[in-house]
């Protein structure tokens, strides 16, 4: 009877057809920059570790969503030589940021050797330099700082600073909150002063500086071997100057009870929602990769309320971490028509470090208990906080926001759905959804830029024992 039984099953698994894989259909990564040094001591560089870093984490990346053996393989992507319709990538203008775009690009599309050569009419054969190296352009997104520079006011003029996020943020260095972790921390940090006493005095060694602080400590334990008065710097002592940090930083990042602080999340989420669309509309690339602040990565946490989850979500995360962001279906996918959108879901993965180290792990979005989240629904809670135009930017911001008196009525173009969809992000469709999405882009970047950077110009600016100017404060420029 068993064995019938047995022989039976066994029978039904060979009948039952096989449960079509998961297909990726798209991805969207947010990346943090690799090791770099110390925000004490602009200019600030991305260091061997962090060029290893990224470019591992291009590495891994590739092994995930490029990679013709993956299993992850999103679907239609070139997966030798790159189709620079199908990828976007973008960074704000920095050069620890950019630098890292580009080490992650080494990884993610490696050089191909001699299948990039060319013959030319005359029959010779041009190997391209570097064995093969693949030009990938990354997008600088401009800054407030850059454009100033330049004394193009266009932009800073068009969709600049967040006013009503200034105001908030600042509104943190009244809170109880901060009085009480400025007062409860006061002589810890005197404690550790000679630790750090080079670079900060007495009178800066505060909470309020908590990031500015742990960013040195951190840095220097990464990279120096003789920090003065090391004896200080005990486990627990590196945990708590971590923790205030995080503390702070989170503070700065989201505050459920005013929203308008997290708007760097907000513009985030407009991104990600803006890029899957274009995705699924075949109007944008297959994956895009953003290279970001941390503080986003936290705003954004806040918002989908991932510290529901673990209160990991509320720490700094680590140098080169990502988030990605995966369009994937159960549907069978073939040809160049897309499963209906029923059938399309994101799950949202998290690596705190370079993904080719820390773990790549689903964790469930919007306080959800499913890893994924259906489409439609995604949008749905995205919409919640997502902020996709100008014109919600300016509401949000208020018209004291520069540029919003004027350009608030000016309604932004949403992407044009096309009819027809297919696969590959490529056409005319492509290159007009192309335009407008990056011009939509850049005017959101911009404001959050403005945010960061009219913060930062409240920073106090100190010369250092040495000479090198030393940027404390409790919002350095750029949480980069
Ligand atoms: C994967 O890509 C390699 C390199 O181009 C190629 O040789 C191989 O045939 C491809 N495999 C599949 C299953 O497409
Ligand atoms: C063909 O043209 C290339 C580029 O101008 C040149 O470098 C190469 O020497 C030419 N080859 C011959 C055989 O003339
Ligand atoms: C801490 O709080 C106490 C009591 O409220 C106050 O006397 C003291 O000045 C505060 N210290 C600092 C460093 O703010
Ligand atoms: C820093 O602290 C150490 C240890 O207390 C001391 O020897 C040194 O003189 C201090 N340096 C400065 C610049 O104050
Ligand atoms: C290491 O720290 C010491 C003292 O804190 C400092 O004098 C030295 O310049 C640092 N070295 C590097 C490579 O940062
Ligand atoms: C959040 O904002 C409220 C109101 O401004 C404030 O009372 C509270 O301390 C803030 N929480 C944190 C963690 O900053
Ligand atoms: C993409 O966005 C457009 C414009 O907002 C919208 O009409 C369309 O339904 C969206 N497509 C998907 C697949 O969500
Ligand atoms: C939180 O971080 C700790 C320490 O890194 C780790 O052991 C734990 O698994 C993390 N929790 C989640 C939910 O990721
Ligand atoms: C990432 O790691 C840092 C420790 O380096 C921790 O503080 C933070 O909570 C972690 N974040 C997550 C989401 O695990
Ligand atoms: C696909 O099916 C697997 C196995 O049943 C399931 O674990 C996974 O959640 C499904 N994925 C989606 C996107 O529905
Ligand atoms: C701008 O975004 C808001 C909020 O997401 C939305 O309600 C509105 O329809 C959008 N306006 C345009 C012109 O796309």
């Amino acid at each position: 009877m068993l064995s019938i039984q047995l022989a039976s099953l066994a029978l039904i698994a060979v009948l039952t057809p096989a449960v079509s894989a998961e297909t990726v259909l798209g991805a969207f990564i947010y990346h943090r920059h690799g090791d770099r040094t110390t925000k004490s001591y602009p200019p600030t560089k991305l260091t061997p570790l962090g060029y290893q870093e990224v470019y591992q984490s291009g590495g891994f990346y590739n092994s995930r969503y490029v990679s013709n053996t993956s299993s992850s393989q999103i679907y239609g992507i070139s997966s030798v030589a790159v189709k620079n319709s199908q990828i976007s990538v973008q960074a704000a203008v920095d050069d620890v940021l950019d630098d890292s775009a580009i080490g992650f690009l080494q990884g993610l599309y490696p050089p191909i050797g001699l299948a990039g050569a060319e013959l030319l009419a005359n029959g010779s054969t041009i190997e391209p330099p570097l064995g093969g190296y693949q030009l990938i352009p990354v997008n600088e997104l401009a800054s407030l700082a850059s454009v100033a520079n330049s004394g193009d006011a266009t932009w800073l003029q068009g969709a600049s600073g967040c006013q009503n996020a200034i105001t908030d943020s600042n509104e943190y260095f009244f809170s109880q909150d901060f009085m009480d972790f400025s007062n409860k921390t006061a002589s810890f940090y005197q404690s550790i002063l000679p630790v750090i006493n080079n670079t900060f005095t007495s009178a800066t060694d505060i909470y309020k500086n908590a990031y500015a602080v742990w960013d040195l400590i951190q840095v220097s334990l990464i990279h120096n071997k003789t920090i003065q008065s090391s004896e200080l710097l005990t486990p627990s002592t590196i945990t708590q100057l971590q923790t205030l940090a995080d503390h702070h930083e989170f503070a700065l990042a989201y505050n459920a009870s005013s929203p308008v602080r997290a708007i760097s999340g907000m513009s985030l989420a407009g991104m990600i929602l803006q890029q899957l669309n274009g995705t699924l509309t075949s109007t944008g690339p297959l994956l895009s990769i953003q290279f970001g602040e941390y503080a986003s990565f936290l705003s954004f946490f806040g918002l989908a309320s991932l510290p529901s989850v673990s209160a990991n979500f509320t720490g700094i995360v680590d140098f080169a971490s990502s988030m990605a962001f995966e369009l994937v279906t159960n549907a069978t996918v073939s040809g160049t028509t897309y499963p209906a959108l029923s059938d399309i879901s994101v799950r949202f993965m998290f690596s705190n470090g370079s993904a080719a180290d820390a773990p790549f792990m689903p964790y469930p979005l919007f306080g959800q208990s499913s890893l994924e989240v259906p489409w439609n629904t995604f949008v749905n809670e995205m919409n919640n906080f997502a902020v996709t135009n100008q014109t919600a930017f300016c509401q949000l911001c208020g018209s004291a926001s520069d540029g919003c008196s004027t350009t608030s009525t000016v309604a932004t173009p949403s992407p044009t759905p096309t009819a027809a969809t297919s696969v590959g992000g490529s056409g005319m469709s492509a290159a007009i959804g192309g335009v407008i999405g990056a011009m939509v882009t850049l005017a959101v970047i911009l404001g959050v830029e403005a945010v960061v950077l009219l913060i930062g110009g409240l920073k106090v600016v100190k010369k250092s024992a040495g000479g090198s100017a030393v940027e404390l404060g409790a919002v350095t420029g750029g949480k980069i």
